[in-house]
């Protein structure tokens, strides 16, 4: 393979903000009386917003209306953004600002692929968004992952063929999204729970360039 793109996930791969996020669905959970735990923050991996709010919903037995729903996931945003407003460069995952400026150095795209929509402020908070040659965040995609689309959009804006492409993901709908999207899928975490990667790593500490061509060679 003729590695031209690296794309990254954001949550979960460059920085570990799942911690965030439970603390806002949290709070939101006791101001609807719903109690919400680490093990039920897993499910809201890779998801999106209101996708999550749905299912904080289910946990609890509760319905709401289309306003309500939009009125929730704004409050439960204000806070999680109060929270990743705190972030700065300690915050980036081990191993990931080296691999990154491994592949810069050897000329290999890096593109962001992310649902969030904060994404920007992240990269920005943690001083990576010059590492990137394109960043497509939740504002500007309409479907969300499991959908290709966020990859495909990600390759086409840098004129590279999907199969010079490799996604790293750290969520089951984003290794099923670089897979419709016909990438190469590294899986960050759990290979259990990654199965569906083409390769699994823990992490980006005491990887490499190198480590992955060897993956891509096969
Ligand atoms: C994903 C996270 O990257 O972004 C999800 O893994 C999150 O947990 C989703 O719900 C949407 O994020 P945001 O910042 O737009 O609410
Ligand atoms: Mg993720």
């Amino acid at each position: 393979m003729d590695l031209q793109l690296v794309i990254f996930d954001l949550d979960g791969v460059i920085v570990d903000t799942a911690k965030y996020h439970y603390l806002a669905w949290k709070r939101l959970g006791d101001r609807l009386g719903i109690e919400f735990t680490r093990q039920d923050n897993e499910r809201l991996k890779g998801v999106s917003r209101m996708r999550s709010l749905d299912i904080l919903l289910e946990i609890g037995g509760q319905e709401r209306t289309n306003t309500e729903k939009e009125e929730l996931a704004a409050a439960k945003n204000a806070w999680y953004v109060e929270y990743i407003n705190e972030m700065d460069s300690s915050e980036i995952l081990p191993g990931v600002l080296p691999f990154v400026a491994e592949l810069r150095a050897a000329g290999i795209k890096i593109a962001l692929g992310s649902a969030s929509k904060n994404a920007r402020t992240i990269l920005e908070k943690v001083v990576l968004t010059e590492y990137f040659d394109v960043i497509v965040d939740g504002n500007l995609v309409t479907k969300a992952k499991p959908d290709p689309e966020v990859f495909v959009l990600s390759a086409s804006l840098l004129n590279v063929a999907p199969a010079q492409a490799v996604v790293f993901e750290d969520a089951q709908a984003g290794i099923e999204a670089a897979i419709r999207a016909k990438m190469m899928a590294v899986g960050v975490g759990d290979p259990q729970v990654l199965a569906a990667a083409h390769h699994v790593i823990p992490c980006f500490a005491d990887f490499s360039l190198d480590k992955l061509n060897s993956v891509l060679k096969g």
